[in-house]
């Protein structure tokens, strides 16, 4: 039996964007996804205690198909524990495949590296959401902060990161393709605010390198509006982020695909920031950078 876990990610910068090629840049946060697999008589998923339908689960059944094309892998109990919010923009998809797909290497000895992991577990995203990057799952692979798709990583955060979760949520896939639809709809318009967003994240990498946070937050607050106006953002979603910023935010903005789920800020006073966003009904948490990608428990 084996027990991996691999961490959430928050976007500082470029999510749609990066799906185009453009920069982004994005750390992973000490919240974590655990996946025990051990050998069984058939093929079980539990998850958070609850036994799930493996039909009803598309990135369980994907990963399995995609590992399974390089080595035999046999029927397989899979629990899951997690303290990621699920479907929110902070990577519990991401952080699923890629804890299941490690765990599943070592148990049964497949002869992959991490870095095979974090490949496999966005072809698995691929498959499922239709159109993906690789910075979900490259992040909570190798855990840090890094610039994408160059994968270059960034000295580690040392302001407050605070999620905010609106406790709706929307789907990745969806909001993918809603952005694309925008872009076919307007390319020119579409295609200069996506590369404004990976402009913002190429202006971010000398701030975060010399921790001017608030700098770094003034483009944030950039990002959010940008992403606004391609249609992912929300009521709620704004509601918080404005909060954040009014308890005195370096800068806040939406994180991940949008359409409900989290909002990230930066901050020097984390509890003013919680209190803000609390306020407006949303469920708000400080959370650490995680140094650590995936690994063995
Ligand atoms: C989702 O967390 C981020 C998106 O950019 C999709 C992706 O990069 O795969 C919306």
């Amino acid at each position: 039996m084996i027990t991996c876990s691999a961490p959430a990610k928050i976007y500082l910068f470029g999510e749609h964007a990066v799906v185009y090629g453009e920069p982004a840049i994005a750390c992973a946060a000490e919240l974590r996804t655990y996946v025990t697999v051990e050998p069984a008589s058939s093929t079980t998923v539990v998850s958070g205690g609850v036994p799930t339908r493996i039909e009803t689960t598309p990135y369980i059944t994907e990963a399995l198909k995609k590992i399974r094309r390089i080595h035999p892998i046999p029927d397989v109990s899979i629990q899951i524990t997690s303290d990621i919010p699920t479907g929110a923009g902070v990577g519990s998809s991401a952080a699923l495949t890629v804890a299941l797909l490690q765990a599943l290497s070592i148990e049964f000895g497949v002869d992959i590296d991490v870095l095979q992991i974090a490949s496999m577990a966005y072809d698995v995203e691929l498959s499922v959401q239709g159109a993906a990057s690789q910075t979900d799952t490259f992040i909570s692979t190798m855990g840090g902060m890094a610039l994408m798709p160059d994968r270059m990583f960034l000295p580690h955060l040392e302001c407050s990161i605070v999620i905010g979760d609106t406790n709706m949520r929307g789907k990745t896939s969806t909001m993918v393709s809603k952005v694309a639809e925008l872009k076919n709809a307007y390319p020119e318009v579409a295609e200069h605010i996506i590369k404004s967003i990976g402009i913002l994240a190429q202006t971010g990498v000398p701030l975060l390198e010399s921790k001017d946070y608030l700098g770094v937050g003034r483009l944030m607050n950039i990002n959010h509006g940008l992403l606004e106006s391609l249609g992912v953002g929300t009521f709620p979603l704004s509601q918080l982020v404005y909060r954040a910023r009014d308890a005195g935010a370096f800068g806040a903005k939406i994180t991940g695909a949008g359409g409900g789920g989290c909002m990230v800020a930066l901050t020097d006073k984390p509890e003013d920031v919680i209190r803000s966003i609390e306020c407006c009904y949303g469920k708000a948490m400080v959370v650490k950078p995680a140094r650590e990608g995936v690994r063995e428990e």
